[in-house]
């Protein structure tokens, strides 16, 4: 049967029409897989004990988790109840932009920015709203606040923006705030926030308390390596959570990921994971290093992936997208392309560094040298 056949019983319209989130590739040979922002490392240690010892699977897991809950919430000085779980944050992104946004409502985003954005509230009857990145690569937060109308239920700050990498200003997202009706959600999206260097950047403790309307979302997919587990969380309001909460999908965290998360957050634990955001940042940095050398326009890179920019020859980038990321899989390397706007490549092994920049060199000498 076709991939475009209509199911056999009756679906909404508005529904069928939305695309399937597309996952980054996965592998089909042995090679690095650098297109989903994983973290290269096991999990922390103590994480693999926790989760063999979590044996009550026979039990539906006390969705409350008050402990993790608590130990997040210490982080950011606030109670444990301004704590929501779920399953992965974007899970919470669901949620939020479902409860707030129905038909003829809008959902403001940055584009290109997290790939699930523009579907997140279609099948509520949302419209998405993309507003075009600088020609820097970074939230135009002017366009953005002046695409706010009074439709507008839900904004998306993305920081550091997945896939092109800077990250937000505090002072920028301040001012932003402020142009934004007080009855607005405005989600700051910080998936990948533990490997922000850049002492400028907005960190989503420093201005919850100023902003009621604001809602900060992390994971423990990046960083803390527990993607496959599927736990992410967010800070703010509980009147905010408790709306989430009725549009959440009952029970879906697990006890296994409660355990992980938790066995993430011992003083041992969090001694290892230091010292491996500070090899990701390092191996980060040389990348980004290295592909400039080439002549590449790679923008401030502040989470664990670069971006190369789509561009006209001589224009700092590569003139196919698509054609890079084809390339790469054909000797071995899963990259993610975005046609017509870059390609995005994770940092993953630390051997994988040389080998992308050798690639990446030899891709643009057959294309006649100048990025
Ligand atoms: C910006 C951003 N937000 C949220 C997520 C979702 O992460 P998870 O659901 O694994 O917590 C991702 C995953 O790639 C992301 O890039």
């Amino acid at each position: 049967m076709s991939d475009n056949a209509p199911p056999p019983v009756r679906f909404r319209p508005e529904v069928l029409a939305v695309p399937a989130y597309r996952q980054g590739a996965t592998p089909t040979q042995p090679g690095f897989k650098l297109s989903s922002n994983e973290n290269p490392f096991a999990p922390l240690p103590g994480v693999a004990a926790a989760i063999a010892a979590r044996g009550d699977v026979n039990r539906y897991a006390a969705a409350a988790m008050p402990e993790l809950r608590a130990e997040i919430a210490a982080e950011f000085g606030v109670a444990a109840d301004h704590v929501h779980l779920a399953a992965g944050s974007v899970a919470i992104l669901y949620q939020l932009v479902h409860a707030a946004a129905g038909p003829g409502d809008e959902y403001l985003y940055a584009w290109p920015s997290f790939e699930a954005y523009p579907a997140l509230g279609l099948a509520s009857g949302a419209t998405p709203v993309g507003v075009p990145l600088t020609a820097t690569a970074e939230h135009d937060l002017d366009a953005m606040a002046a695409a706010i109308t009074e439709r507008t239920r839900v904004i998306l700050l993305c920081t550091p923006n997945n896939p092109t990498g800077p990250a937000l200003a505090r002072a920028d997202v301040e001012r932003f705030l402020a142009r934004v009706p007080a009855d607005t959600l405005v989600v700051l999206d910080e998936a990948y926030r533990e490997f922000v260097t850049d002492p400028a950047a907005v960190r989503g403790e420093d201005i919850l308390a100023s902003s009621p309307n604001l809602v900060v979302l992390r994971t423990f997919s990046k960083a803390y390596g527990l993607a496959g587990l599927r736990i992410g969380y967010g800070v703010g309001d509980p009147a905010i959570f408790r709306a989430a909460a009725s549009v959440a999908i009952p029970l879906s965290v697990t006890g296994i990921a409660e355990s992980a998360a938790r066995a993430s957050l011992t003083p041992e634990a969090r001694a290892v994971h230091a010292e491996r955001v500070a090899a990701i940042v390092d191996r980060r940095d040389r990348l980004g290093a290295g592909l400039r050398e080439l002549g590449l326009d790679v923008p401030d890179a502040q989470g664990n992936f670069v971006w190369i920019p789509e561009t006209a020859a001589g224009g700092g980038g590569v003139p196919d997208a698509l054609a890079l990321g084809a390339s790469f899989a054909a000797a071995g390397t899963l990259v993610r392309p975005f046609a017509g706007a870059g390609v995005r490549i994770s940092v993953g092994e630390d051997e994988s560094l040389a080998v992308i920049i050798e690639h990446v060199r030899e891709f643009l000498a057959q294309l006649g040298g100048a990025a």
